[in-house]
């Protein structure tokens, strides 16, 4: 019988440097106040000049290996969610693979943004189930810094480097990965973007055309959107295995904005002190946030074994994406 993916090893890096909501007030017409009102954010981390995705990942997937017990040599998949990868090729997860040593992995990088993450975690979870590979590491991984545009307050407040690494392997029945959810509206693309190679006219007149390739988000938008789809597919990734949302134990979100999960809370009538939240101290680190929330869930005992815990993410596509996971490590 085929076996489930468990989380059997988590790591995590950020980068040292802080930047407060005050540094913050000296470089944007913005404030402290106005920021943690209506964010949650007090501090993000940003990597320096010479610091990039890779190193990040690298570092996380390294402590989640060692979480795990295994190898670099033993791994057998890297998958490396980002939007914010070193290079078009190689593929940040091929850079990870040469950085870790992890020589007998294939190796490939998936673009789903804030959702990445859960993204990754449910393609991962096909290869252990049906028995194609032993074990898998699944990476998100951003510095979202390096594509800020620093001078727009509307975005520039909101996002921070990071990087968590998890380890996958098969588990017993009834514990690790129960159910997946993965959904896309690229016709609401358009509402968070950053450009690559083509720089349309409707993108370029909304940014500094000395710095083209920067974020860009209708925030009201995206607001609403964030909370419907947290509520939608979170009651979605539930109702595939006949569980319902008075069955869950925990929920880790993506971490974009605390009035976010509060509205999503409401909406579902769940809890809202058995929603983990993190983004207070790190900012929005994109595929980042749900492993590095994970993280400190399961550090700090918010997550326990044997509960059952609801992954969701949203973001950038616009996509969603959820995970099903009764806890055991
Ligand atoms: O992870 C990917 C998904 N991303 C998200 O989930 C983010 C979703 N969106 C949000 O979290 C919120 O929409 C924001 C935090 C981005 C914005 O909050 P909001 O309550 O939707 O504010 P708003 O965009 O409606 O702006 C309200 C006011 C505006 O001023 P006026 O036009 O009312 O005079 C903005 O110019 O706040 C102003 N504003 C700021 N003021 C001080 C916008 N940014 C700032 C700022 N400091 N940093």
């Amino acid at each position: 019988m085929n076996k489930n993916a468990g989380i059997v090893g988590l790591g995590v890096c950020v980068p040292e440097k802080i930047l407060t909501n005050f540094d913050l007030e000296k470089m944007v017409d913005t404030s402290d106040e106005w920021i943690k009102t209506r964010t949650g954010i007090e501090q993000r981390h940003i990597a320096d000049e010479n610091t990039f995705t890779s190193d990040l990942a690298s570092k996380a997937a390294i402590n989640a290996l060692e979480d795990a017990g295994i190898k670099p040599e033993e791994v057998e998949l890297i998958i490396v969610a980002t939007i914010t990868p070193d290079m078009f090729s190689p593929s940040t997860a091929c850079i990870v693979q040469h950085k870790i040593g992890a020589v007998n992995a294939a190796a490939f990088d998936l673009n789903a943004a804030c959702s990445g993450f859960t993204y990754g975690l449910t393609v991962a979870s096909q290869f252990i189930t049906s028995g194609y590979y032993k074990n898998a590491l699944v990476i998100g991984a951003e510095c979202l810094s390096k594509i800020t545009d620093w001078k727009d307050r509307n975005t520039c407040v909101l996002f921070g480097d990071g990087a968590g690494a998890v380890v996958l392997k098969p588990v017993d029945e009834g514990r690790g990965i129960l159910s997946t959810h993965l959904g896309a509206d690229g016709s609401i693309g358009k509402h968070l973007t950053v450009p690559s190679l083509a720089l349309e006219p409707q993108e370029l007149e909304k940014r500094d055309p000395e710095n083209p390739r920067t974020i860009w988000m209708n925030g009201s938008e995206v607001f609403k959107f964030a909370v419907k789809i947290i509520a939608d597919a979170t009651l979605a990734v539930l109702e595939k295995i006949n569980l319902n949302i008075h069955d869950v134990d925990a929920i880790v979100p993506h971490q974009a904005n605390l009035r976010i999960v509060d509205g999503a809370a409401k909406r579902l009538k769940f809890d809202n002190n058995k929603i983990f939240t993190n983004l207070q101290k790190y900012g929005n680190t994109s595929a980042a946030s749900i492993p590095i929330a994970l993280y400190e869930a399961v550090k700090s005992r918010f997550i326990k074994n044997d509960d059952l815990i609801v992954l969701v993410g949203f973001g950038g596509g616009l996509t969603w994406s959820s995970a099903v996971v009764k806890w055991y490590k």
